[in-house]
C-alpha cells in the first residue's frame, strides 16, 4: 500500500507539452460549441425557460416540466463542461513540464472570461434578454475563442522560442479588425430581428433591411481585405508560410459559405436552423482570423 499522501502525488505529477496541447484543443472546441448551444437556446425561444440563476426558478433548482426550460438547462449543463475544460487548462498549465508563464496567463484568461460570461448570463435574465446584453454575451464568447486559439497555438510552439513578428502584420490586423466589425454588425441585425430568445423581449429599434445592408457591406469589406492579403502572399510567398496560405484559403471558403447562408436566411425570413449555421460559421471564421493574426515564424513543435 502506498504511504504517499494523495496531495503529494498530485504535486509530483507532470504533464508532457504534447498532452497539454491536446487539453487546450479540447477547451477550444468546447468554447466554440457552447456558442452554438447558446444560440440554440435563443433560436428556440428558450432564453427565459428558466427565469432565475443558478436555480431554474424560485421553486426548483432543476425543472424540466417545459421544453424551453429543458433546453435552457442543457445549455447550463454544457456551461459546466466548459468550466471544467477551462479549469483543467489552468491545472494542466501548472503541471506542464517545463512550466511556461505565457501559457498560464492565457489559461487564467479563459477562467476570467468564463466567470465574466456566467455573471453576464445572470445579468441577461435580470434585464430580460435586452438585445445589447445578448450582443455582449456573443462578443465576449468571441473574445474567449480568440484567447483559446492563442493558447492552442502557443502551447504547440517549441519551449524557449520567442514568438517573432509575423510578416504583413498590419494587413492581418486590419483583417481581424474588419472581421470583428462584421461580427458586431451581425449582432445588431440579430438584435433588431425576431431571434431574441423569447417572444416578448425588447428589440433594437432599427429597420432590418438597413442594418442587414450595413452588415453585408462590412462582410464584403472583410472579404476584400482577405483577398488583398492573398494577392500579396501570392506575389511574394516568403511573406507567409504555407500554413498561412492554407489558413487564408479556409478563411475565404468559410466566408463565402457564410455569405451564402447570410443572404438565404435574410430572404427566407431567418429560419432558426440556418441562423444556427450562421452563428457556427461566424465562430469558425473568427477562430481562423485570430490564427492568421498570430505570428507564423515561431517554430511549430508539436
Ligand atoms: C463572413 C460573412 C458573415 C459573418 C462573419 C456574419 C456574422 C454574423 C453574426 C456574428 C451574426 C449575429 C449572430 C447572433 O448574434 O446570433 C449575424 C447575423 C445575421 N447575418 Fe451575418 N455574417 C456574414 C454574412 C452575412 C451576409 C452576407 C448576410 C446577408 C444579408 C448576413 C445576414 C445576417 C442576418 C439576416 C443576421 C440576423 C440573423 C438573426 O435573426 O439572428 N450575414 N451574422
Amino acid at each position: 500500500m502506498s504511504m504517499v499522501p494523495s496531495s503529494l502525488s498530485l504535486r509530483d505529477r507532470t504533464l508532457a507539452p504534447e498532452r497539454y496541447h491536446q487539453v487546450t484543443k479540447v477547451a477550444l472546441v468546447l468554447l466554440c460549441a457552447i456558442v452554438v448551444t447558446g444560440a440554440a437556446v435563443r433560436l428556440s425561444g428558450s432564453g427565459l425557460g428558466c427565469d432565475d440563476w443558478p436555480n431554474c426558478n424560485s421553486e426548483r433548482l432543476v425543472d424540466v416540466s417545459t421544453g424551453h426550460a429543458a433546453i435552457e438547462q442543457v445549455n447550463r449543463l454544457f456551461t459546466g463542461a466548459v468550466a471544467a475544460a477551462v479549469a483543467i487548462a489552468v491545472l494542466g498549465a501548472r503541471l506542464r513540464t517545463p512550466r511556461r508563464a505565457d501559457l498560464e496567463w492565457l489559461a487564467y484568461g479563459l477562467v476570467a472570461g468564463v466567470i465574466a460570461q456566467i455573471l453576464l448570463g445572470a445579468l441577461l435574465i435580470k434585464v430580460e434578454l435586452h438585445p445589447i446584453s445578448v450582443q455582449g454575451h456573443f462578443l465576449l464568447s468571441m473574445a474567449l475563442v480568440a484567447n483559446a486559439v492563442v493558447l492552442v497555438r502557443r502551447s504547440g510552439a517549441a519551449d524557449g522560442v520567442e514568438p517573432g513578428i509575423a510578416r504583413l502584420r498590419r494587413h492581418r490586423w486590419v483583417l481581424a479588425a474588419v472581421t470583428g466589425i462584421a461580427l458586431v454588425t451581425g449582432t445588431v441585425v440579430t438584435g433588431a430581428g425576431p431571434h431574441a430568445g423569447d417572444e416578448d423581449v425588447t428589440r433594437l429599434d432599427f429597420a432590418i433591411p438597413t442594418v442587414a445592408r450595413i452588415h453585408s457591406l462590412t462582410v464584403l469589406s472583410a472579404v476584400a481585405v482577405a483577398l488583398a492579403l492573398a494577392l500579396r502572399l501570392r506575389a511574394s510567398p516568403v511573406l507567409g508560410s504555407s500554413a498561412t496560405a492554407r489558413a487564408l484559403s479556409s478563411w475565404v471558403v468559410v466566408a463565402l459559405l457564410q455569405g451564402m447562408i447570410g443572404y438565404v436566411q435574410y430572404f427566407a425570413d431567418v429560419p432558426p436552423l440556418l441562423v444556427g449555421g450562421h452563428v457556427l460559421g461566424a465562430t469558425i471564421l473568427w477562430g481562423i482570423t485570430v490564427w492568421l493574426v498570430m505570428d507564423d515564424r515561431s517554430t511549430p513543435a508539436l
